[in-house]
């Protein structure tokens, strides 16, 4: 063998196990794994917290994203908008959606976001739950808050969503926080 031959036949030997390394890495990463599942990250959000965390989710799982709006406009005013969600959520009113998502039987993982209302999830995030049947999904939670934390939102959340496979370990971040997501969502171990 030549000195040729035998620079070739080392250089291929090494490219053999960076692509053998690169393959194992692909198959060990949590984002990757998640590749095979369809993905839904849909949230509400008044003032944009719940928004901002929504779109950081999305930039490392994939799929699709979806914003949940009310047809009717909650006040610009914080003051009113605490007023009207207090009565709204204390007579469990369900206010009707624009719009919905196309075809949700499609998806298998769906994050759903809520700020924190009153102790609990916005209603509209409640009449998402009631006008969609989730039976069956994996539904991960993540809420934003202004100081009171999780309170009853996860476990309210679960209640509403009849048959849903809800992960206790949502995300649970004061307002528009996203540090740590990451991390979140490589401990999800979604497969
Ligand atoms: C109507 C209303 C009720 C709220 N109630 C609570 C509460 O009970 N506990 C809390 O920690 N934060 C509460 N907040 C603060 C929001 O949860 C927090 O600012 C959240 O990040 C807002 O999300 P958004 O910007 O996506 O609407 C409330 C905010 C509004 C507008």
């Amino acid at each position: 063998m030549n000195i040729r031959n035998l620079f070739k036949k080392i250089f291929l030997a090494i490219s053999a196990i960076f692509l053998t390394a690169n393959t194992t890495l692909a198959q060990t990463n949590p984002e990757q794994n998640m590749a095979n599942k369809k993905i839904l990250v849909a949230y509400y959000s008044w003032s944009g917290n719940t928004k901002e965390v929504a779109e950081a989710i999305h930039e490392k799982v994939g799929g699709d994203i979806y914003r949940i709006e009310t047809e009717q406009t909650y006040p610009e005013e914080y003051r009113a908008t605490t007023a009207q969600a207090k009565r709204e959520i204390n007579e469990g009113f369900r206010p009707t959606l624009k719009g919905k998502v196309n075809n949700i039987s499609q998806y298998d993982i769906i994050f759903l976001g809520s700020p924190n209302w009153w102790g609990t999830i916005a209603p509209a995030v409640s009449t998402f739950l009631a006008d969609n049947n989730l039976s069956g999904k994996t539904i991960i939670p993540f809420i934003t808050h202004g100081g009171g934390g999780e309170q009853n939102t996860i476990t309210d959340l679960t209640a509403q969503c009849s048959g849903c496979n809800v992960s206790k370990d949502g995300w649970v971040g004061y307002q528009s926080r996203t540090f740590g997501i990451s991390g979140w969502i490589k401990d999800l171990n979604l497969k």
